[in-house]
């Protein structure tokens, strides 16, 4: 029996553990709490929203009462913290928001959850507080063939990264000065359904339907390392259960692409799927200014975590990547209402009101 406090659940990554641990622990409380950010969608989560198990929660994480009242009202024993501002471009031109959500946002759990779980006990007993970050903190990679293990040093070059590396000291501050059980993941580049389409690969592919200019930052040459989504969520409930306390563990699946050529594999299947002639949206590729300070290469040696805990990847990319173009055309429905950011009359069928 867990009470688990998820946050950000509404948003990519967090709807799918939010469905992965509700349908796999019947006998967990999940409660989610979310702000219901331009990235969070209610609708991302429909199929598990009226199972007994499951408390969804509008709110901000920087609101402490709320936070602190939470995790007392539901007995709340672990936090699983993944509400973010998560968009590099975003926070280039608003730092400001990355650092309020990112680095106060998780202050303010790791306070109240450390003020709450003390009183009940003194020396923490079976509490956790698990923080998902990136492998963004870690910089960027120049040769082939290195790649950023736990004990890289971290250098973060965008104010999203600055961000996030900074939430992951506050969460290492709290374990060696507090005592508090934690445990941080750092993942690369996810992909797969659900994601807003602001990120390269929903962004392309919404693009490549409507037959929209594809905008290529630089020469195309930056390097990612790709991770199906749900394989994400079960590197995040192996760890949650079997992770060491203090420990970091990083998640990726050796699986690099240029973006260039990631590209084109997208406008194959694509084109493929919508019985376009192969290869005919290449033509929407525009080459645009580079991102400013865009880190060449990022790749995750994951073997820590494979070694350690028997985690692998479940997906071989090309089958991924197929799932995710399939996802996309057939829920077009959910693409159109993200991207008009018109969820109010989706809401108002379906709760009859507003807002959740
Ligand atoms: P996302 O942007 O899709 O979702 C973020 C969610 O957080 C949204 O539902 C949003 O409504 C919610 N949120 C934002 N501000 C909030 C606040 N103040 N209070 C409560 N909720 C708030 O992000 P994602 O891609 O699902 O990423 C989730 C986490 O995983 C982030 O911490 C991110 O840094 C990390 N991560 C993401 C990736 C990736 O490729 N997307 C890779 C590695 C790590
Ligand atoms: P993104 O999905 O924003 O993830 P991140 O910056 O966190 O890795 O971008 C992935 C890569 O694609 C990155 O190198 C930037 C590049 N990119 C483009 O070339 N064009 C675009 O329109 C976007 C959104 C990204």
């Amino acid at each position: 029996m867990r009470n688990i406090l998820i946050t950000g659940g509404a948003g990519f990554i967090g709807s799918h553990l939010v469905r992965l641990m509700v349908n796999k622990y019947p006998q967990y409380k999940i409660v989610n709490l979310d702000l219901l950010t331009y990235a969070g969608n209610l609708e991302n989560l429909r199929d598990v929203e009226k199972c007994p198990n499951y408390r969804f929660i509008k709110g901000d994480i920087c609101d402490y009462e709320l936070v602190a009242s939470l995790i007392k009202n539901h007995n709340i024993d672990s936090v699983i913290h993944l509400a973010a501002e998560s968009h590099v471009d975003r926070s280039i031109v608003d730092p400001f928001s990355f650092a309020r959500t990112n680095v106060m946002g998780t202050l303010t759990l790791l306070q109240a959850a450390k003020n709450i779980w003390k009183e009940r006990d003194e020396k923490f007993a079976g509490n956790l507080f698990y923080h998902v970050s990136t492998d963004e903190v870690y910089g960027s990679l120049e040769a082939e063939g290195t790649f950023f293990t736990e004990d890289t040093k971290y250098d973060p070059h965008s104010p999203y990264s600055a961000s996030k590396a900074s939430s992951d000291h506050f969460v290492r501050a709290y374990h060696d000065t507090y005592g508090l059980p934690v445990v941080i993941s750092n993942c690369s580049n996810n992909y797969g359904s659900y994601q807003f389409p602001e990120k390269l690969i929903p962004l392309f592919i919404n693009n490549i339907v409507n037959n929209k200019p594809l905008p290529v930052y630089g020469k195309g040459e930056n390097v990612r390392d790709w991770l199906y989504v749900q394989d994400h969520a079960s590197a995040i409930d192996l760890i949650f259960h079997k992770g060491h306390n203090g420990e970091t563990y990083n998640i990726g699946g050796f699986n690099e692409w240029k973006n260039i050529d990631l590209i084109k594999v997208i406008i194959k299947t694509v084109d493929k799927l919508l019985g376009r002639e192969a290869g005919s949206s290449e033509k929407l590729i525009t080459y645009v200014t580079d991102r400013a300070g865009h880190d060449l290469r990022y790749a995750i040696d994951s073997s820590k975590l494979h070694n350690e805990l028997g985690w692998s990847p479940s997906l071989q990319f090309e089958e991924g990547i197929e799932k995710t173009v399939k996802w996309y055309l057939e829920n077009k429905d959910w693409m159109d209402r993200v991207t008009s950011g018109d969820y109010l009359k989706y809401y108002r069928e379906m709760y009859g009101h507003d807002t959740y």
